[in-house]
């Protein structure tokens, strides 16, 4: 097992400890958040938790919680989340992060708006003085008039792609598209987020400001940090 594993691991765990038997649980998507799902099975089946309820943040994750035979509910049913475990991008010293490298990121900022917890977790990687030093934000956009939307991202200042899979545009669970906007180290994370807010026809990016409760980095297989927000 890779450090980096362990590291996400460990974070996983502490995640999961923050769980109590009866919460509904918003299931992040990415290979971090599997690994919390999996140690909340494990946690479930050694008995310490009971009546737990999970909302998935993409198709692909609420096939792995049906493998593992988490019961799932919906919005509707259950409109306030306890808890939601989830990995990120990149994430600053303010809980501010990207997210959407897996092109969860609209599910996945419904699920946290209505989680009275959002508990990011991530390997020591992850961490950045800026935003933006590591990864491009990505943008979901309505497939008409995408083009637009790229030239009004690379008026920002943006150099921008187009997510393609299998040479074709990679298409979303709400069946848009998504631009990756490589802004280099954003200065102001929230100015930004309010511009790309405004556009129409991006239906939401992948910059999460004031989102997280609480990011778990995973520093060793004993060890983590966490951070809360005051
Ligand atoms: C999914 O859209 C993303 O926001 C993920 O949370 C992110 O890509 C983290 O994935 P890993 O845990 O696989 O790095």
């Amino acid at each position: 097992m890779t450090d980096n594993t362990t590291q996400k691991l460990k974070a996983a765990a502490s995640a999961v400890d923050l769980v109590e038997s009866g919460m509904i649980v918003g299931l992040g998507h990415g290979s971090t958040a599997e690994l919390a799902m999996r140690r909340l099975v494990q946690v479930m089946l050694g008995g310490r938790l009971e009546r737990i309820t999970g909302i998935p943040c993409s198709e692909h994750t609420a096939n792995i919680a049906r493998e593992l035979d988490i019961p799932l509910t919906t919005l509707e049913e259950h409109p306030e989340i306890d808890v939601t475990i989830d990995g990120a991008d990149e994430v600053d010293a303010n809980l501010n992060l990207i997210k959407g490298g897996g092109g969860a990121l609209l599910r996945e900022k419904i699920v946290a708006q209505a989680s009275k917890r959002e508990v990011i977790i991530v390997d020591p990687s992850k961490m950045s003085e800026k935003l933006g030093e590591k990864w491009a934000v990505p943008i979901e956009v309505i497939p008409f008039g995408w083009s637009s939307q790229k030239r009004f991202l690379e008026g920002l200042g943006a150099k921008v792609t187009r997510r393609e899979k299998d040479g074709q545009p990679f298409v979303t669970d709400s069946n848009n598209w998504i631009l990756d906007a490589n802004f280099g180290p954003i200065d102001d994370p929230a100015g930004l987020a309010a511009k790309l807010n405004e556009r129409v026809g991006i239906v939401e990016h992948g910059l999460f400001v004031g989102v997280a409760t609480d990011v778990i980095v995973g520093k060793s297989p004993y060890k983590v940090k966490h951070l809360k927000r005051d």
